[in-house]
Order: structure tokens, then C-alpha cells, then sequence
């Protein structure tokens, strides 16, 4: 489990950070197969390292003839359950297979505010078998907080994610 208090976070990169939280997602995430239990320990250490205002997953619910994201683990505030397709920016992540980093979510067309306290947001598509089964959304109180190295190490991430659990 991580050793780090809130207080020494504080001085390490953001580098150094996400160095961190891989070290420690993969020592919790080996060996255990569970996806809800490795997506459950990713957002706590996402949320330890960065204090994000809200960072969970929505998973594509294959059970409906028109397929929604459904709300998945998270750590924040209530959030919406279901997102369409192309709705929103985690349905366009969706859609378009691709991450989406929104530096002011006043400016994102279609942008779902689950929160006003939320100002900048990063949406990382997990891509299983050339297949999107789901998102990561992370949600900051900062404008502008996510730039590419968040995108890369994300999308390390989610890949690990799905590389340990049994989906
Ligand atoms: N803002 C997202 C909705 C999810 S919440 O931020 C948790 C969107 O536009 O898809």
C-alpha cells in the first residue's frame, strides 16, 4: 500500500507522481482478477496522487439493444448514471475511440456537467480487442489541468487495468 502522506505528495513532479501510482497499481492489481476490485484501487491511488474533483469509470452496457455507458467505480461527487453514445464528452471518447482532453468544459459542445465545480476534464476510451468497452473520466476543479503526458499515462493505466482483471 502507498507510504506517501498528502504532505510529502505535495513536492514530487507530476512524473514522479504517476511513477508512484503505476508502481502501486500494479502491486495491488497482480494477481487479482477482479475488474471492479482493480478499478475500485486505481481511482483511490488516482485520487490520493492528484486530489482530482472526480475521476471514475463508465462501462459500455452490452445488455441494452441501444448500447449506454453505465457509471462504473469512482471516487468525487454523485455523477450521471448513463451516458448515450456521442453524448457528451465520454460518449464522443466513446464514439470516436479516441482520448479527449478538454482544457474549459464551458467551451465543449455537449459537455455533461455533473458538477459546476468541475473546470477541465481528460476521457480515455479502454480499448479491449479493437473494442470499447468503457471510459476513465477524470474531472478537475483547475482549468486546463490535463496535457499530454496525463493522456499517455492514463491510457498506460487503463491498459494495465484491463491486462490484470478478467473482463
Ligand atoms: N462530463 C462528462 C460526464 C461525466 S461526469 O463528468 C462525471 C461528459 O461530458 O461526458
Amino acid at each position: 500500500m502507498s507510504k506517501w502522506s498528502p504532505r510529502e505528495l505535495s513536492g514530487l513532479s507530476k512524473l514522479e507522481k504517476y511513477d508512484l501510482v503505476r508502481q502501486n497499481f500494479i502491486a495491488l492489481a497482480d494477481g487479482e482478477p477482479n475488474l471492479f476490485a482493480n478499478a475500485a484501487n486505481l481511482c483511490a491511488l488516482l485520487t490520493e496522487y492528484f486530489n482530482w474533483h472526480w475521476v471514475g469509470f463508465y462501462w459500455v452496457d452490452f445488455q441494452k439493444s441501444e448500447k449506454e455507458l453505465v457509471l462504473g467505480v469512482f471516487q468525487g461527487p454523485v455523477a450521471c448514471t448513463r451516458i448515450r453514445h456521442g453524448q457528451g464528452v465520454c460518449g464522443q471518447a466513446w464514439a470516436q475511440m479516441e482520448s479527449i482532453t478538454v482544457e474549459d468544459v464551458n467551451t465543449f459542445e455537449g459537455h455533461i456537467a455533473c458538477s459546476t465545480l468541475s473546470k477541465s476534464e481528460i476521457v480515455i476510451p479502454i480499448i479491449k480487442e479493437g473494442q470499447c468497452i468503457g471510459v476513465l473520466d477524470a474531472d478537475s476543479e483547475n482549468m486546463a489541468d490535463f496535457d499530454p503526458m496525463d493522456q499517455q499515462f492514463l491510457e498506460e493505466l487503463t491498459q494495465t487495468l484491463i491486462q490484470y482483471s478478467v473482463i
